[in-house]
């Protein structure tokens, strides 16, 4: 019989690709979903294995006895679902709640090793860190700092992670975390999501300046494989893991959608231009690197998440550009729009 893990968030831009992997892997996949016929999550179902080895379950990250119903008989659990924006009143329940009872449900249900997306912002956000020492897994945020910013996202996801580890420290749960930067890559999930917002702006003539801001980023599948092997990885339990590619000032970012897609209106300016460009935080990925995960450089996944996006209809192609402007018409299909939390 095959091994089941149960992934939550199953239907989310990385939970996807996760599902997709185990798969492909030979495992029996329970996901996880506010609404188990959710039709946001019916592209699941097209991937190779899933008739024979999906299941799609209903389960409320505020209701224990549901996750426990979830995790029975699995050998390893990926909790990925969490809100990803910075409306105080809706994430911190889900985000520090559903995260504690998804390790007591875990330990409850004897899996053998849990393995949770946090999220950078559970280490940068801290006004005291030396900035060239690179992150690592000692690294953490400043709650004050993230309360008197109001990033919320990162508050949330910091103390979470905090409780998680204690929590599975008090019960004998192996427990692993992946922590990722800004993901970007091939969307499967026909919705849009936060990280992929964070470029669509920059195509569609909305953002007419960059900021002068800079973040790391990572590609979608390196993320993927990044949870899977973690689960696998026999002594892989027990640690923080950074999942980045390279560290990318805004204006690089734009540069380089500009050389891959000149067709779209890119901004060329930094909002800030009277200041010199803001440094990003430094990383260390070596963790992963020793469990086995090549990273795709950036060309790559900047790339596959523009022909993505062309492709579920968020931004026109290259000759319906010219037509779009003739008409004045807008892009086949909006995003709903998502505050964008420090991800
Ligand atoms: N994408 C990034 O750049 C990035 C960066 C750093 C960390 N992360 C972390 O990686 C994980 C996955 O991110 P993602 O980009 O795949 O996000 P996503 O596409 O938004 O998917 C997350 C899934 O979580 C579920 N969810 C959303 N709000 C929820 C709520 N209030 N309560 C319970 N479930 C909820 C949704 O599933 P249903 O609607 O089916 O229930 C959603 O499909 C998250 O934990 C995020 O914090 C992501």
């Amino acid at each position: 019989m095959a091994v089941a893990v149960c992934v939550t968030g199953a239907g989310g831009f990385i939970g996807s690709w996760i599902v997709k992997l185990l798969l492909a892997r030979g495992y029996a996949v329970r996901g996880t979903s506010r609404l188990a016929d959710d039709p946001k999550n019916e592209h699941l179902w097209a991937l190779d294995g899933a008739a024979e080895r999906l299941t799609m379950l209903q389960v409320d990250l505020l209701d224990r006895a549901s996750l426990r119903t979830a995790f029975d008989g699995c050998d390893g659990v990926i909790h990925t679902a969490s809100p990803m924006h910075d409306k105080p009143e809706e994430i911190i329940e889900p985000i520090i709640a559903g995260t504690r009872n998804v390790v007591e449900a875990a330990a409850d249900a004897g899996v053998r090793r849990l393995v949770i997306s946090s999220t950078i912002g559970t280490m940068y956000m801290n006004p005291h860190r030396d900035p060239d020492a690179p992150l690592d897994e000692s690294s953490w945020s400043d709650l004050e700092h993230c309360k008197s910013t109001k990033n919320w996202y990162c508050y949330a996801k910091t103390i979470a992670e905090q409780n998680a580890w204690e929590a599975a420290r008090a019960r004998g749960l192996d427990l692993a975390v992946v922590i990722p930067v800004v993901v970007l890559g091939e969307l499967m999930q026909p919705s849009m999501n936060t990280s992929t917002l964070h470029i669509l702006k920059y195509l569609t003539g909305n953002a007419k300046e960059y900021v002068n801001e800079s973040h790391a980023y990572v590609h979608v599948k390196d993320a993927a494989e990044a949870h899977v092997r973690v689960l696998e990885a026999p002594g892989a339990g027990g640690r923080r893991y950074v999942c980045a590619e390279r560290t990318l000032h805004r204006g690089e970012l734009c540069r380089i959608l500009a050389e891959l897609f000149p067709e779209y209106p890119i901004p060329t300016r930094c909002k800030d231009d009277m200041n010199p460009p803001k440094k990003g935080y430094k990383f260390t990925n070596q963790p992963l690197k020793d469990l086995g995960i090549r990273f795709t450089p950036v060309h790559e996944y900047l790339y596959e998440a523009v022909k993505s996006l062309q492709e579920k209809g968020f931004l026109p192609k290259a000759s319906a550009t010219k037509v779009t402007e003739r008409r004045s018409s807008p892009p086949q299909k909006q995003p709903a729009p998502v505050l964008i939390s420090k991800l």
